[in-house]
């Protein structure tokens, strides 16, 4: 079964802002909300899974998703899209204005395929080209500040949602009613990336998973962070299935399934 860290409760069963997380993951950041902007949405249906690369959120976010017949937002692709759009018109991903500018102006739609312009990114976004640019663009605030707003406007149409990342939980949809953390320990993450990743060894993914940890995880706007109020699973040692039917129990007992 998948090692289960339910959010801490004092005695009036409020959740209590303080974690315990197991040394191989990610630890808990305060989330400077300043810059980014504020909700003025009401909430939504929203169940937040946040987690490193390799933790398994994309695959259960998926079947939690099917199984609740809810639309599905992989954020990462966002962010990815980005990284790409800039690789593609020779702009350096460090160039944090021409980067955030040609945020605002793409065309973005993410769904099954992912099409950027019109142009189907599907694959192109999974390189490891991409992977290497994509979390320097997702330091750049303005750039966070413009998926957020299209993440938001995203749940807006759709009423209820599935959706992955980095922030959910903690900046984007700070009210979810369900959020999960999920990591599982270096070792397990990179060994299952490197099974997705074809032409790429184990030392060289495990060396891109951890340098990524390390910046999305110290950036100062909306690091990788588990949230005071969301359950962290441990997924090292559990199958798919478990962390499903887990989130699914969530998801019942906040009235989302
Ligand atoms: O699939 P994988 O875990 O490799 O990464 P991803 O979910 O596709 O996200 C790629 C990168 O986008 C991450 O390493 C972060 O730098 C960034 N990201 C983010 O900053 N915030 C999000 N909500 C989602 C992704």
């Amino acid at each position: 079964m998948p090692q289960l860290t339910p959010p801490e409760m004092n005695q009036a069963g409020n959740n209590v802002p303080t974690r315990n997380v197991p040394s191989h993951s990610v630890p808990s950041h305060s989330v400077p909300s300043h810059s980014l902007p504020t909700r003025n949405v009401p909430s939504h249906n929203v169940i937040a899974i946040d987690g490193p690369a390799g933790s398994g959120k994309s695959t259960v976010a998926r079947a939690v998703a099917a199984k609740l017949g809810m639309p599905y937002l992989d954020t990462g692709a966002m962010y990815r899209a980005v990284a790409f759009t800039a690789m593609r018109r020779g702009v350096d991903p460090d160039d944090a204005e021409v980067v955030a500018r040609l945020a605002a102006d793409m065309q973005l739609e993410v769904d099954e395929r992912v099409l950027v312009d019109g142009v189907d990114a599907t694959i192109e976004i999974r390189s490891p080209e991409v992977t290497r640019a994509v979390s320097v663009v997702a330091i750049n605030p303005a750039v966070r500040k413009e998926l957020v707003r299209r993440q938001r406007e995203w749940a807006d149409a759709k009423g209820s949602g599935v959706i992955e990342g980095r922030d959910i939980g903690t900046v984007v949809f700070p009210d979810a009613p369900v959020k999960v953390f999920m990591t599982a320990s270096d070792e397990e993450r990179a060994q299952r990336r490197t099974q997705e990743m074809l032409d790429m060894h184990y030392d060289e993914v495990a060396a891109d998973i951890a340098r990524r940890d390390h910046i999305d995880s110290t950036r100062p706007y909306a690091p990788l962070a588990v949230a005071p109020d969301a359950v962290l699973v441990d997924t090292t040692s559990s199958t798919v299935e478990e962390v499903v039917e887990l989130v699914l129990q969530l998801a019942t007992k906040a009235g989302l399934a």
